[in-house]
This record gives C-alpha cells, structure tokens and sequence, in this order.
C-alpha cells in the first residue's frame, strides 16, 4: 500500500494502472476511520483490481467552524486500518494541495440538495460537491463507494455525476452499526459517556417505527418518532422526514409506490448525528 499526498502523483499512478486495463475504485472518507468505512474498503476491494482511499477533512463542507476545529484526525491509525483491509492507495493531501486557490464553485443540485441536510447545513452539500468532484478528477474511478448513512449524500453526488457527466458508477453500501444499534460515525468519539450511552435510542425508535405504519398516517408517525426520542432527555430531535429514495419528495400517503426512507438529526448534546431507515 502507498500513501500518497500529491495530486499529481496519484493521477501518474492511476493512469499507469488503467494503461495496464486495471479497474480503478475511490473511497472517499475524511478519516477516522471505522468498520463503516472498513465495509466501503471491502465492497472495493471486491469488485475493482485497485482500490483508492481519500482521507481528507474536506474544509469548504463544514458549515459550523466548531465541528471542523473538533473534527477527530487520526491518519497513522486510518493508514494502519486500510493497510490491513485491501487498500492498494491512500490519498491523504494536505488543505493547499487540494484548495491551491478558493473553490468558488457553485453548485445547484435541485431538489435534492434542498431538502433536510441541505436546509440545515447552508453550503455543506456545495463544499461535498466540490471535493469529490476534484477527487473524480484526479483519480477518475470507475467506481465510487459511498455510505447509505449519508442517505441525502447519496442522491446528492448521484445529480452531480449525471450532471457534469461524470463516467463513472456511484455504489451505495449499507450502514453499519454498533452492536447496540448506534449508526457508526466518526463523530461518535465526541460523545460524552452520557450520550454515548444514550444515542442507540435514535435507531430503537426509528426500528419501532417501521412496525407502525399500519396503526399510523406518515404524518401520525413522524410526530411520534419525533416525541419518542425527545422523551430521551440527552437528545434533541432537528427534523424527520420520510422521504422518497430517488427524488427525495416528502412521503403523504403509505400507499404510494416508491422505496420510503426516514430521515433523522438528532442533537447528542453539542454532537449532531444523523441516522435513516428504509420503511
Ligand atoms: P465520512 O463521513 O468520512 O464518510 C465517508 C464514507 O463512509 C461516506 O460515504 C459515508 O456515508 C460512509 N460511512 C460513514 N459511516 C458509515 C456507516 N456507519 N456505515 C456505512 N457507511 C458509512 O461522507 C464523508 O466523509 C464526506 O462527506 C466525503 C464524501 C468524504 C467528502 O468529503
């Protein structure tokens, strides 16, 4: 495995090894690595001769300055993680490699970028948009790996490869959990014991839910999923949504034919975590 921090040296690299007719696969990550991202590595692994993994906290994303100031940042640890699980390449560049100049672009992915995530967090899909399309860049995969726990992230990339037509196939993998439910999440370290302990009640209750949607209207359902976990007095519900897979519409009625996901951000204290569930 390399450990690369140049651009121009990975895209050498990669083109040596297309020249030579490998399949290319990208992982994207900003690091901390966890069996979440450990089952994007694999999936790559799995179906490309090469596998590229990105670990980059990716300054233009974060809307609040706090969160990226306590970002955790543990590259001898991620390098040994993805030495062990299959990883061919890391890239792991500095900020003014990949920023040499600001970013000034601006994106527009419609609906889908909008809605839940991108209501909250002003410019956070903008800042998504803008690193992974350098990543495409540079790597130029034909395939990329990302976290069905990132739901919205998703839909997101997915507008902007057919967008600026980007050759390549998005893979959605499933998420990952703690044995106690809690979705994975770099941000989990940041937890207090308290909240810790409490935070597997977001996946209990969004789990209880989807054994209700015979006794319940979407509307019925969303306002208990919201009450439920406020009853917990370490979380703080920000929004639920049940949304449409693709097009990320707000679900009205059961009855409509479309694959159903609740959306959920939950503030564990200062931490903001987010969670879906297919219904
Ligand atoms: P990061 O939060 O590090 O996540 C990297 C990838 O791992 C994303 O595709 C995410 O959905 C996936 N992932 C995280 N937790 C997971 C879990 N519990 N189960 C399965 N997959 C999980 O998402 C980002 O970084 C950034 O926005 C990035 C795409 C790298 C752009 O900077």
């Amino acid at each position: 495995m390399k450990v690369i921090a140049k651009k121009s040296e990975l895209t050498a690299a990669i083109e040596e090894l297309k020249q030579a007719g490998k399949t290319i696969g990208l992982v994207p990550t900003m690091g901390a690595l966890h069996a979440g991202h450990v089952s994007l590595v694999k999936a790559c692994n799995q179906n490309n001769d090469i596998t590229v993994v990105s670990v980059f906290v990716n300054p233009t994303q974060f809307n609040d300055k706090e969160d990226l100031k306590r970002y955790p940042r543990t590259l001898d640890k991620d390098v040994a993680l993805l030495e062990q699980n299959g990883c061919d390449y890391v890239f792991a560049p500095n900020v003014e490699e990949m920023y040499p100049e600001e970013d000034t672009r601006i994106f527009d992915f419609g609906h889908v970028g909008e809605v839940m995530e991108g209501a909250r967090r002003p410019g956070h899909f903008n800042g998504v948009g803008q690193i992974v399309s350098k990543l495409f860049d540079i790597v130029k995969p034909h395939r990329a790996y990302f976290g069905m726990k990132d739901f919205q992230q998703i839909a997101v990339i997915k507008n902007m490869v057919r967008q600026l037509h980007y050759d390549l196939e998005i893979v959605p993998c499933p998420i990952i959990r703690e044995s106690d439910g809690l979705a994975m999440s770099s941000r989990n370290t940041l937890l207090s014991p308290e909240h810790r302990s409490n935070a597997p009640h977001i996946h209990k209750v969004l789990e209880e839910a989807t054994h209700l949607t015979a006794k319940m209207t979407v509307d019925e359902l969303k306002q208990w999923v919201i009450d439920e976990v406020n009853k917990n007095p370490y979380l703080e519900v920000e929004y639920f949504e049940i949304v449409d897979d693709t097009e990320l519409q707000t679900i009205r009625d059961w009855s409509e034919n479309n694959v159903k996901v609740g959306c959920i951000a939950v503030y564990a204290g200062p931490i903001r975590l987010i969670d879906n569930i297919v219904f």
